[in-house]
C-alpha cells in the first residue's frame, strides 16, 4: 500500500468515527433523552416496586409494576429503553423531532410546552397525523405512501395502517417476510372484512422474490467478476446488473403505494436484466461440450459431494 492510500484510509475512519460519535454528543444534550432515560424501569425505587412484584409472586398475590406505576409514566420508560435500541437513537433522532417540545428546557412544565397527548388529533403523533410527521424525514416514503389506497381509507378515518402500525414505535423495525402473514392478515381475512383476503399471501410472496432478486445480483456480480478475469468484455452485462441494483434500490419506497401488481412489475424487470447479464457472461453452452456422461463418473460424484458440503455449510454458518 502507498503512503497516499493509506492518508485516504486513515481519513475515511476518522471522518467514520466522528460522525459516529456526533448523534450521540446532540442526544446528550437533550433535556427529553436526559429526563427521559431516568425514568428507566431500572432505577432504585423502581428496582424495589420489582422485588415487591417478586414477593408478591411468591406468595401468589398476582400483581405487576403497573399496581405500583402510573401507566403514561410506564409508556414514556418503555418508549425511552425501545428508541434507545433504533436506528433513529443512532442517527440523533430525537423525541422532539416528532413529538415537538423544548428540548433545552430542564424541567418537565416547560420541556413539555406544545406537547399534546396522543390521543389529542393535533398532536404529531396522533394516527392520521403520523405520514406528515414520519414524511418531514422520509418525504419517498411518503409521497408513495399518499398515492395508496391506505392513505385514502386513513383520510377517511377507516380502519387504515398509518406508518407506526407497520414500523413499530419506538423500535421503528422493518417486518420480515416470516412476519407479514400475520401482520396483513390482521385487516386483511375473511373474518375482518377488508378485502382483499389473499394480500397476506400475496406480499409474503412478493418479499420473497425481493429476497431472491438480492440473490441473483449477488449471482450475477460473481459470474460478472470471474468472466472478467477471464478476459470477457462484460461492459454491457454490468449495465443490465446496474440497472437490476437500480430497481432494487427504489423497491422499498414504492413498496408504499400498497399497489401489488405494480411492485411485482418492477421485482419482473430487475429479474429479466438479471438474466441478460447471465446470458452474456454465462451463456448456454452448446450440447456436445456439456453432453453428459452416461452415468457419474467418479469425478462428478466427488463434485457433487464436496458441493453439497459446501452448501451445507454456508446454511449451517447462516443459522448461527
Ligand atoms: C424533567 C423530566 C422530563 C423532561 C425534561 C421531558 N419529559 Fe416527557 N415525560 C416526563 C414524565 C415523568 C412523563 C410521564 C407522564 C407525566 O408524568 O406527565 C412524560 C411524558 C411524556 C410524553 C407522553 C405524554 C402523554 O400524556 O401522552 C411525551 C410524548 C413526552 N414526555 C415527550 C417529551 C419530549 C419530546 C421532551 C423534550 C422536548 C420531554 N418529554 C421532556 C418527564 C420529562
Ligand atoms: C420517529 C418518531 C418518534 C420518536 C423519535 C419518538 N417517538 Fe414517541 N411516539 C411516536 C409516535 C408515532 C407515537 C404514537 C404511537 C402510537 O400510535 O401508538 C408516539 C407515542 C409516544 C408516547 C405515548 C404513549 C404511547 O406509547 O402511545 C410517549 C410517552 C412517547 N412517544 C415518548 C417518547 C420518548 C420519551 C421519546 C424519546 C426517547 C420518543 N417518544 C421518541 C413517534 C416518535
Ligand atoms: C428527524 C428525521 C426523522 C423522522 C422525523 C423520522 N425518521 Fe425514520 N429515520 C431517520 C433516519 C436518519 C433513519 C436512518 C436511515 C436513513 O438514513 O434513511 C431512519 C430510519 C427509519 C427506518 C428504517 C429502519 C431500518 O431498520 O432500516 C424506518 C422504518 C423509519 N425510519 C420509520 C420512521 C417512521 C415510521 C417515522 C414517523 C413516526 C420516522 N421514521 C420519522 C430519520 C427520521
Ligand atoms: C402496511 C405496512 C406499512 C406501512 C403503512 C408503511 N410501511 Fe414502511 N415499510 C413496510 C415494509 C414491509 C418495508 C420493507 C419493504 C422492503 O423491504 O421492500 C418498509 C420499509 C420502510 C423503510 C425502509 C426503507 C429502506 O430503504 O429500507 C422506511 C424508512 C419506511 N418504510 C418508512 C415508512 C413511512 C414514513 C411510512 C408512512 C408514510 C410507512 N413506512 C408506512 C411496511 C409499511
Ligand atoms: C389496519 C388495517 C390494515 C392493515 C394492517 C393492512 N391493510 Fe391493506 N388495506 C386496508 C384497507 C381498509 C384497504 C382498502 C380496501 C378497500 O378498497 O376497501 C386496504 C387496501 C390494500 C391494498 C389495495 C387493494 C386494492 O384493491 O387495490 C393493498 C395492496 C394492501 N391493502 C396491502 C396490504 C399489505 C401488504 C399489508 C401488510 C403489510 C396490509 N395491507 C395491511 C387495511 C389494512
Amino acid at each position: 500500500m502507498n503512503l497516499k492510500s493509506f492518508g485516504i484510509i486513515t481519513y475515511i475512519v476518522l471522518l467514520g468515527i466522528i460522525l459516529f460519535f456526533i448523534p450521540q454528543v446532540n442526544a446528550s444534550e437533550n433535556s427529553c433523552i436526559n429526563c427521559h432515560k431516568t425514568l428507566t424501569p431500572f432505577m432504585e425505587v423502581q428496582q424495589q416496586f420489582n422485588q415487591i412484584r417478586i414477593q408478591h409472586l411468591e406468595r401468589n398475590v398476582a400483581c405487576s409494576l403497573e399496581c405500583h406505576e402510573d401507566r403514561v409514566r410506564q409508556l414514556a420508560t418503555a418508549n425511552y429503553q425501545q428508541w434507545s435500541e433504533s436506528i433513529h437513537a443512532v442517527k440523533g433522532v430525537t423525541c422532539d423531532m416528532c413529538h415537538g417540545g423544548n428540548p433545552t428546557q430542564a424541567t418537565k412544565e416547560n420541556a413539555h410546552t406544545g406537547i399534546n397527548k396522543t390521543v389529542d388529533p393535533q398532536s404529531p403523533v396522533y394516527y392520521t397525523n403520523v405520514p406528515k410527521t414520519c414524511g418531514k424525514c422520509h418525504p419517498n416514503e411518503l409521497a408513495s405512501f399518499e398515492n395508496s389506497k391506505h392513505f385514502q381509507k386513513l383520510e377517511d378515518l377507516k380502519l387504515a395502517p398509518t406508518c407506526t402500525t407497520c414500523h413499530a414505535p419506538h423500535r421503528f423495525t422493518v417486518l420480515n417476510q416470516e412476519e407479514f402473514r400475520n401482520f396483513c392478515g390482521n385487516c386483511h381475512s375473511v373474518s375482518k372484512k377488508v378485502a382483499p383476503y389473499d394480500i397476506p399471501v400475496q406480499a409474503e410472496y412478493l418479499l420473497g422474490q425481493v429476497n431472491k432478486l438480492k440473490f441473483n445480483i449477488d449471482m450475477s456480480n460473481q459470474d460478472i467478476f470471474w468472466a472478467k478475469k477471464n478476459g470477457t468484455d462484460v461492459t454491457e452485462a454490468q449495465a443490465h446488473a446496474d440497472n437490476a441494483v437500480k430497481t432494487l434500490g427504489t423497491l422499498a419506497v414504492l413498496w408504499h403505494e400498497f399497489n401489488l401488481t405494480h411492485f411485482e412489475d418492477q421485482v419482473d424487470t430487475a429479474n429479466m436484466e438479471i438474466n441478460k447479464a447471465e446470458s452474456i457472461v454465462k451463456p448456454t453452452p452448446s450440447p456436445t461440450r456439456t453432453a453428459a456422461p452416461k452415468s457419474p463418473g467418479f469425478s462428478s460424484l466427488i463434485g457433487i459431494i464436496s458441493f453439497l458440503a459446501v452448501v451445507y455449510l454456508i446454511k449451517k454458518n447462516l443459522r448461527e
